[in-house]
């Protein structure tokens, strides 16, 4: 059977190249890998007045992560951190307290900059996030792309051989990852 990935796109930009980058990793990863996107931009900004009584977009959030079987993080880096939509999402899906939705989930992060810096700040922010949220995440190969508008086609076509080859290196790992977790998350297993 295949597995379930949630992906996130931390961008509500129309233009977003880690959207673009988003779809390129879909069309290089392995084949039993099935991608769902979990949608942030509906969701009102988290407050625990909510609680009580989570509004549709943030059931529905926490719905498709526990529904997945992995989540991806495909996001750019603003001002050194991670993207207030995104964070804001995050925080709904870690609440109320004590229904988690990212425990043991296991999270892959990746993201692309124009920048030479490839998202490696906003990354290293995110890893704490996630340590404190129980998911475990895929510690390597680490993925910081500096996006190059000749390399990628809107449409997720990747141009450059090293860089389809790195990004398909990583789909593998990410999928061998995300079985590693899965059975070691199983009933049974200590
Ligand atoms: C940026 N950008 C940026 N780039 C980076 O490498 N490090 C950073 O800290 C920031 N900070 C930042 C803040 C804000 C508010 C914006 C709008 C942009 C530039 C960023 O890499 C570029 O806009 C990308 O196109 C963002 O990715 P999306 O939204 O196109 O997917």
């Amino acid at each position: 059977a295949p597995f379930k990935i949630g992906y996130f796109v931390g961008s509500l930009a129309t233009g977003s190249i880690n959207r673009v980058l988003s779809k390129a990793l879909i069309k290089l990863a392995p084949e039993d890998l099935e991608f769902t996107e979990i949608p942030i931009r509906d969701l009102p900004l988290y407050s625990y007045d909510y609680d009580s009584d989570f509004p549709p977009a943030a059931r529905a959030l926490k719905e498709a992560i526990e529904a997945s079987d992995g989540i991806l993080f495909v996001s750019p880096e603003y001002n050194r951190s991670i993207p207030g939509a995104l964070k804001n999402a995050i925080d709904w899906g870690s609440r109320p307290w004590g229904s988690n939705s990212f425990a043991r989930k296991p999270a892959g992060i990746i993201g692309a900059s124009v920048g030479s810096i490839g998202t490696a700040v906003m990354q290293s922010s995110m890893r704490s996030v996630l340590s404190f949220l129980d998911a475990p995440q895929l510690n390597a190969p680490e993925a910081y792309i500096h996006y190059d508008a000749a390399v990628f086609g809107d449409d997720g076509e990747v141009k450059n051989e090293g860089t389809a080859k790195f990004l398909r290196h990583y789909m593998d790992e990410y999928c061998a990852f995300v079985q590693r977790v899965l059975a070691a998350n199983a009933p049974g297993h200590i």
